[in-house]
């Protein structure tokens, strides 16, 4: 064989019996030849060698089967398992069983991420399929027992038990009463539905503030001064405003109702109306009890009351009502020493 004057040939030397393969090429000065350089290795040797190189090949081959079978087994563990139990879980949470077990995966990465938001989601709809049972039951609750009162103060009338006139006139002034009360929830209930379906209809109107804050002032007058309650209003600014006048008296007389209910006779209460930075705020301070630490947060919550008097809805609606018109409800309050829930709205103006 003969290429780029390179030869090849097998020979066997005399007087041995194993094959050579040569290879040789011609040694050329100025263009004539001048010899040849002849390099020989024993036929075997070679064949030992191509086999040495054929098994480093096969092993190789089985430590990167090897290899990449880990690899595959790994990457199985870390993608493909949490995926598919995330996957089981999702179905779980598809047919409304929220407290399903989320797997927890470890590493960081994706994976993680999605698991960690799924596992947040389902504790969130776990806990608002728990607040819309709560809340049921508590409606359903407050509404059956102005109902009962209803119901045995009519029966009685019926049955003729109560035959004192006066008796009657006050049986019948506890069912206009209750049947009242009854109104006044089906509203509030109403109200914070709508409110927290975001589909309340606030008007933007011109609001004189000044005005508005004097008929808050003037419905609790007579109260104040049959309790002896020092109550003051006091104006630092008489700002105009785009808001909802209805929903903010709302606010304010709730906001009232709570001081006038948690202040002691001869107490003092304050009405306050200031504007400042683009926002008008209308502050109601008492010396009531003033609310623990541990329920300044609770008491903004529906049905969230500490005396049978009350719903606990005022304070819920309060503050949806401010959040529907642009504004807040702070609070500053101080066990023994009192509170003052400030409304603070924008200062839009027309
Ligand atoms: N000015 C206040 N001083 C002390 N505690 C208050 C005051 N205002 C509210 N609270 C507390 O917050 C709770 C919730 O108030 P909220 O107005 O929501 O309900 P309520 O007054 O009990 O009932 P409703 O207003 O529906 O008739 C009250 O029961 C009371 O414990
Ligand atoms: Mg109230």
């Amino acid at each position: 064989m003969q290429s780029s004057g390179l030869i090849t040939f097998e020979f066997t030397p005399p007087g041995e019996d194993r094959e050579l393969l040569a290879v040789a090429t011609p040694i050329r000065v100025e263009g004539t030849v001048f010899g040849a350089l002849i390099v020989a290795e024993p036929k075997t040797e070679l064949r030992e060698r191509w086999l040495t190189l054929f098994e480093r090949l096969a092993l190789a081959f089985l430590g990167g089967i090897v290899v990449a079978g880990f690899l595959a087994w790994y990457l199985s563990r870390r993608v493909t398992r949490p995926v598919l139990e995330l996957s089981q879980a999702t179905d779980e949470i598809a047919r409304g069983r929220y407290d399903v077990d989320v797997p927890r995966v470890p590493g960081g990465g994706e994976i993680e991420h999605l698991a960690t938001r799924f596992r947040e989601m389902a504790t969130r709809l776990r806990r608002t399929e728990e607040l819309e049972r709560n809340f049921l039951m508590t409606v359903t609750h407050e509404l059956r027992t102005p109902l009962t009162a209803i119901r045995g103060h009519v029966a009685a009338l019926r049955e003729g038990v109560v035959e004192d006139p006066e008796l009657r006139e006050a049986s019948l002034a506890v069912v206009a009463e209750e049947a009242a009360r009854l109104e006044r929830l089906v509203g509030d209930v109403l109200d914070l539905a709508k409110l927290e379906a975001h589909r309340f209809t606030v008007l933007e109107e011109e609001v004189d503030m000044k005005r508005l804050i004097d008929r808050a002032y003037t419905s609790f007058s007579e109260e104040a001064r049959r309790r002896s309650i020092d109550y003051r209003e006091e104006v630092r600014a008489e700002p105009v405003i785009v808001s909802d006048g209805d929903r903010v008296l709302q606010i304010i007389t709730n906001l009232l109702a709570n001081a006038f209910r948690w202040t002691p006779d001869g107490g003092r209460i304050g009405l306050e109306l200031a504007a400042a930075n683009g926002t008008v705020s209308v502050a109601v301070a008492d010396t009531g009890p003033g609310i623990a630490r541990r329920e300044r947060e609770r008491i903004f919550r529906p049905f969230f009351s500490h005396d049978g008097s009350g719903t606990g809805l005022g304070l819920a609606i309060a503050r949806e009502l401010a959040v529907a018109l642009g504004g807040r409800i702070e609070l500053e309050t101080e066990e023994g020493v009192g509170s003052r829930f400030e409304l603070v709205l924008p200062a839009k103006s027309a």
